[in-house]
C-alpha cells in the first residue's frame, strides 16, 4: 500500500480501492466492519449514542415509538432545537470566532461570517419574524438564491419553531405559487434579485406573480441583492435591512419538542401535485449530525464546500445544518461551475483551501467535458475528501474525479439519499475498499435491501427493488396535511417496508449498485421531477390534448425529457409551436423542467384504463423491446 495513495488491486474483476494510510489516520471510524456490526446488532443504541452528542434542553424517555408503525417517532418526549446545535452553543466557545459561512458570488462578490456574527443575524432576523407576528409552528417560504441571507432565513425560523420552506430559485412563478399554497405559508422571504451566469433575474417580480390574491402570505421580506428599485406593496412587503436594523441581536431558542416539524420540503412524484416532505427537529439533527462527521471525516479546522444549492434536501442537510452542528466552514456559491470559465470550481478550491468537495455527478460530467487542462492549472492540493451525490455516478466520471481532480489521493464518498430520507443512506466510509460507480454499503443502522416485486430479497447481481427495512432518526414523517399520501407513497408497495422507488442490485460483496429512479420520475441533472409534472404543464397549453413524458439517457444532465404530445383539433405541427411550448413549460415549472425534445404524435400507447404506457413510449424511442404490452388498448 502506498503512503500517499490509494492503492488499487482487482477483486471480483471490480478494481478495488483501498484507502491509502493517510486516509485511514484521518479515518473517524477506522473499523468500519466491527462498526457497522455493532451499529446493525443494536440500531437503538446506535442512534442514542449518536444522539448523546448534541446538546438536548430535556433528554428522551424513549428511543423510539414504533407503536404507530409507519408514523414513528424518535427521541419521544425529547426537548431540543437543532439551532441551539448549530449556532447557541458554539457562542462563547473558541469556535465563535470561527468562520462560519464563507460566501461568493456569481459575480465575484465574497462574504464571511463568523459564528458569533452568524449568531448576530440570525437572532435579529428571528426577533424580526417576531415582530411580524410569526409564531411557533406557522410556515414561512423562502424563496432565494445561494446566499448566506438562505441560511440565516432558515435558521431564524426554526429558532422561533416556525417551519420553514424552502423553494428552489429555479423553480417558476407558479411552481412557488402551488407550493406556498399547499402549505398556507404567512410569510414569503425573497430578494429584489438574483444572478445566474452574469443574467439578473427578477425574484421580487415572480414573487409578486406568485402570490397574486394568495390568501395565506400576510408580509413579503425583501433582501436588498442590488438594491435595485423593485415594486413594495404598503403593508406587505418590508425590507428585510429595515426589518432587522432596530432588532435586538439576542433572541430566546424555542424549546421545542424532539417530533416538532422543522421544515417542509417539496418534492415531485408519480402525480402532477409535489410532496410536502416533512422532516422534525429530534431525529432529523442527529440522523445528519452523525453522518455528516463519520462520511465526511470532518476535521475541526476543515473547509468544506458542498456545491447544492440551498432548495435541496442536500443543501438544508449539508450545507446549513450538518456543517454548522459540527462547527466547520461551509462555503456557499452563488454561481454556476463553469462561468465565467470551466475552472471557477477549482480556483474556488486553491482559493478558499476547501478540504472536503461535495458534488453531483453532472457536474463532474459537465467540466470533464472541457478537458484536464482547467483543472490542471490549479494545484488542488488542499482536497483531502470527495463526495457525489443525485444520481448515479458512472464509473468514468468516477474514475476521472478520483484521479483529475482527487489526484488519486482523495477518496470519493458516492452518498445515496432522498429529500424524504434526510441524511445519507447508503454510502462508504473514508476507511473502506471503493468500487468505482458504487455507493457500497448502507450507513452503521440503517438495514437496506434489494427485493422482488413481492417483497423478497434478490440473489446477487439481480436487479430490483431498492427498500429501507428498519427505522432511521432523519426519516421524514408524513407528507405535509396528507397523512394517507405518505402511507401510500412509501409503505403500500411492500408491507414493512419503506420503498425508495429506485432500482438498484448488490455484487457480490454486499455492495450496492444504484441504477435510478423507477418509471415516472426523472432526474434531469440529478434534480427530481415527475414525468406527470411535465405532462400536465403541456396540457395546461391551449394547444396540447394530451402528452407522455420519457427520459432519455444523456451524457452530460445523466436523463433528459422528451414528450409525446398530441394537438388538438385546429392546430398544426410546427417549430414555431415546439418552441411555444418548451417556453409553456418552463414558465409553468422553471427551467430546471427544460424539455429538450418534443415530437406531436396522434396517438399515445395507453392502457385499457386509460393511463399512458410510459414504459412503451420509452422502448419505441430507444429501439428497445417494449416488454410485457398486455396491458395496452390496442
Ligand atoms: C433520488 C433522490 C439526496 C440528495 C439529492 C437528491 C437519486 C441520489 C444518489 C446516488 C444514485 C442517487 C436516487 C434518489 N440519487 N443520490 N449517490 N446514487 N442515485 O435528492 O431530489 O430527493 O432525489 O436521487 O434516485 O431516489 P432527491
Amino acid at each position: 500500500m502506498s503512503k500517499t495513495g490509494l492503492t488499487e488491486v482487482l477483486l471480483n474483476e471490480k478494481k478495488l480501492y483501498k484507502p491509502s494510510a493517510k486516509v485511514l489516520k484521518h479515518a473517524k471510524v477506522k473499523q468500519w466492519k466491527a462498526t457497522i456490526d455493532k451499529a446493525n446488532k443494536d440500531p437503538l443504541k446506535f442512534w442514542e449514542e449518536a444522539a448523546e452528542e448534541l446538546e438536548w434542553y430535556g433528554r428522551w424517555h424513549d428511543i423510539l415509538d414504533d407503536s404507530d408503525a409507519p408514523f414513528f417517532k424518535w427521541f419521544v418526549n425529547g426537548k431540543c432545537n437543532i439551532v441551539h446545535n448549530c449556532l447557541d452553543r458554539h457562542i462563547g466557545t473558541p469556535t465563535e470566532n470561527k468562520t462560519a459561512i464563507i460566501w461568493e458570488s456569481d459575480s465575484g462578490k465574497r462574504r464571511k461570517l463568523t459564528y458569533k456574527q452568524l449568531y448576530k443575524e440570525v437572532n435579529k432576523l428571528a426577533n424580526g419574524l417576531k415582530f411580524l407576528k410569526v409564531r411557533k409552528g406557522d410556515r414561512v417560504a423562502i424563496y432565494l438564491q445561494n446566499i448566506p441571507e438562505t441560511a440565516i432565513a432558515m435558521l431564524a425560523c426554526a429558532k422561533i419553531g416556525a417551519v420553514h420552506s424552502v423553494v428552489y430559485a429555479g423553480y417558476s412563478a407558479n411552481a412557488l405559487r402551488e407550493r406556498i399554497d399547499d402549505q398556507a405559508a404567512k410569510i414569503l422571504i425573497t430578494s429584489d434579485v438574483g444572478h445566474r451566469r452574469g443574467k439578473i433575474i427578477d425574484m421580487k417580480w415572480l414573487c409578486d406573480k406568485a402570490i397574486s390574491g394568495s390568501p395565506s402570505i400576510q408580509h413579503v421580506i425583501v433582501i436588498r441583492q442590488d438594491g435595485v428599485h423593485v415594486p413594495m406593496k404598503m403593508n406587505r412587503d418590508i425590507f428585510y435591512d429595515a426589518l432587522v436594523e432596530t432588532q435586538p441581536d439576542v433572541c430566546k431558542t424555542e424549546v421545542m419538542d424532539a417530533e416538532d416539524p422543522l421544515f417542509i420540503l417539496y418534492t415531485s412524484g408519480t402525480t402532477a401535485k409535489p410532496k410536502g416532505v416533512v422532516h422534525v427537529h429530534g431525529g432529523y439533527m442527529v440522523g445528519i449530525h452523525r453522518t455528516f462527521e463519520w462520511i465526511f471525516d470532518v476535521k475541526e479546522n476543515d473547509i468544506y464546500w458542498c456545491t447544492a444549492d440551498p432548495g435541496w434536501i442536500t443543501g438544508h442537510s449539508y450545507i446549513v445544518y450538518a456543517p454548522l452542528m459540527s462547527g466547520v466552514t461551509t462555503v456557499m456559491f452563488e454561481g454556476v461551475p463553469d462561468y465565467p470559465k470551466p475552472d471557477r470550481i477549482w480556483r474556488l478550491v486553491d482559493k478558499y483551501k476547501i478540504n472536503i468537495l461535495y458534488t453531483a455527478p453532472t457536474l463532474i460530467r459537465a467540466l470533464m467535458r472541457y478537458g484536464d487542462s482547467w483543472p490542471k492549472k490549479h494545484s488542488l492540493k488542499s482536497l483531502r475528501l470527495l463526495g457525489s451525490v443525485g444520481e448515479p455516478i458512472n464509473p468514468e466520471a468516477w474514475r476521472w474525479y478520483h484521479k483529475v481532480i482527487g489526484k488519486s489521493r482523495c477518496p470519493i464518498m458516492d452518498t445515496w439519499w432522498q429529500t424524504e430520507t434526510g441524511m445519507i443512506m447508503i454510502s462508504p466510509l473514508s476507511s473502506m475498499p471503493l468500487k468505482a460507480g458504487s455507493a457500497t454499503l448502507p450507513f452503521p443502522g440503517i438495514q437496506a435491501e434489494v427485493v422482488d416485486k413481492n417483497g423478497k430479497p434478490v440473489p446477487a447481481g439481480k436487479g430490483g427493488y431498492l427498500v429501507i427495512k428498519n427505522p432511521w432518526p432523519s426519516m421524514l414523517r408524513t407528507v405535509f396535511k396528507n397523512p394517507q399520501r405518505y402511507l401510500d407513497t412509501y409503505w403500500k408497495d411492500f408491507p414493512g417496508l419503506y420503498n425508495t422507488d429506485d432500482l438498484a442490485h448488490k455484487d457480490k460483496g454486499g455492495y450496492f449498485w444504484i441504477q435510478g429512479r423507477g418509471d415516472d420520475v426523472l432526474s434531469i441533472a440529478g434534480h427530481r421531477i415527475g414525468n406527470a409534472e411535465i405532462e400536465s404543464a403541456i396540457v395546461s397549453h391551449k394547444a396540447a390534448a394530451e402528452a407522455g413524458v420519457i427520459g432519455k439517457p444523456h451524457p452530460v444532465k445523466g436523463e433528459s425529457a422528451k414528450a409525446f404530445v398530441i394537438l388538438k383539433k385546429g392546430y398544426e405541427p410546427s417549430d414555431k409551436l415546439i418552441d411555444e411550448i418548451k417556453k409553456h413549460i418552463r414558465s409553468e415549472l422553471g427551467p430546471i423542467a427544460i424539455t429538450d425534445e418534443i415530437e406531436f404524435v396522434d396517438k399515445l400507447p395507453k392502457t385499457r384504463s386509460g393511463k399512458i404506457m410510459r414504459r412503451v413510449l420509452k422502448a419505441w424511442e430507444l429501439g428497445q423491446d417494449a416488454g410485457d404490452t398486455s396491458a395496452l388498448a390496442d
